[in-house]
């Protein structure tokens, strides 16, 4: 497969797997998706406009710090799908996730430096427990470790107070 070169503007799927370092399975699936498109040659071969490269990797970094797909589906849709989005796209698009990613990150530090404290899973393993939730009242809140998802949740339910 020849290789891209970077004057190449149209990839074919073997040149965006390559460069990307997602499978053809994948990007076929995020094509599926309607996270990425193609155009389709005489021969029915599909080409990428190179700016797809910037699709993938941001879809690849999300799902790494486990956005959902539908999310990720939500924020590519804020792009322009007529021209290569440019700057002030991509710009508005991180706005729209900046609270998501924060919320995010505010969980994954939670995990790093509260595993040692109650997570509010229900175990009632550990002797703050009985403190941070006495008879697994956090339960009343909803499922899985409430102390650690409390953003995201409040996120995923649209009711977070500032
Ligand atoms: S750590 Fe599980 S309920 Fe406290």
């Amino acid at each position: 497969m020849a290789q891209a070169t970077w004057r190449s503007r149209e990839l074919t799927v073997g040149q965006v797997a390559e460069r990307s370092g997602v499978a053809v399975s994948a990007l076929h699936f995020y094509e599926r998706e309607g996270l990425i498109r193609s155009r389709r040659t005489a021969g029915n071969q599909r080409r990428y406009q190179r700016d797809t490269l910037r699709r993938i990797a941001f879809i690849r970094v999300s799902q790494r710090v486990g956005i959902p797909l539908a999310r990720i589906r939500e924020a590519l849709a804020e792009l322009p799908e007529e021209r290569t989005p440019n700057r002030d796209d991509w710009a508005r698009l991180s706005e729209t996730w900046r609270e998501r990613l924060d919320a995010r990150i505010r969980t994954l530090e939670r995990l790093r430096d509260d595993l040692t404290d109650c997570i509010g899973c229900g175990c009632l393993s550990l002797e703050r427990c009985a403190l941070s939730n006495p008879r697994d009242r956090l339960s009343a809140e909803g499922p899985g470790p409430r102390r650690l998802l409390v953003d995201e949740d409040c996120l995923d339910a649209g009711h977070c107070s500032a």
